[in-house]
């Protein structure tokens, strides 16, 4: 069967609901952050930091085209929608969930989280940037799951309902 992609804001789940799934499945499980930090031996905060964002993107689409496209569920970083060449491969290779989960959600998992450059950006307004990125979640989305409010354990239930594996 065609992997399963999960795309979404950070802190809308992706990893934990991916590992969820992988027990439930018996798939394996794919990270593309933990793909590029191996692959490129840098961790992303570096990436940030020495390459910049451009150069991180352009290793996120290098990485999301060596993901294994059947029986794995991929947990993708928030912002692989943001290239069209990417939108475009989720598309035509996997079935695409997108976990949406509102702005106050978001803030209140993310309150203490210091891995994320984006997330710790001080310059940059993380509520516009979601509002700017959700209608291309939407777009590549077969599923739209919200998590607002659901533990894994529901969101993932919902998840195996709807793509019926
Ligand atoms: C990013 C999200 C991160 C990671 C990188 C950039 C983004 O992944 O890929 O820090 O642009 O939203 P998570 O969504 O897993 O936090």
């Amino acid at each position: 069967m065609k992997s399963i992609y999960l795309v979404g804001f950070m802190g809308s789940g992706k990893t934990s609901i991916a590992t969820y799934l992988q027990s439930a499945l018996k798939w394996s499980v794919q990270d593309t952050d933990q793909m590029i930090e191996e692959h490129y031996q840098m961790n992303i905060p570096t990436i940030f930091k020495e390459k910049g964002e451009e150069t991180f993107r352009e290793y996120e689409t290098n990485i999301l085209h060596m993901t294994n496209d059947q029986n794995t569920i991929v947990a993708t970083g928030g912002g692989i929608i943001e290239k069209e060449v990417n939108r475009k491969w989720l598309q035509s290779n996997g079935t695409v969930v997108f976990l949406q989960t509102s702005w106050e959600e978001i803030e209140r998992r993310l309150r203490d989280d210091v891995s994320r450059p984006i997330w710790n950006n001080q310059s940059r307004d993380k509520q516009q940037l979601l509002e700017k990125r959700l209608p291309k979640y939407l777009e590549v989305a077969d599923y739209v799951i919200d998590t607002d409010g659901k533990n894994v354990e529901a969101i993932a239930a919902e998840i195996l309902s709807k793509i019926n594996v």
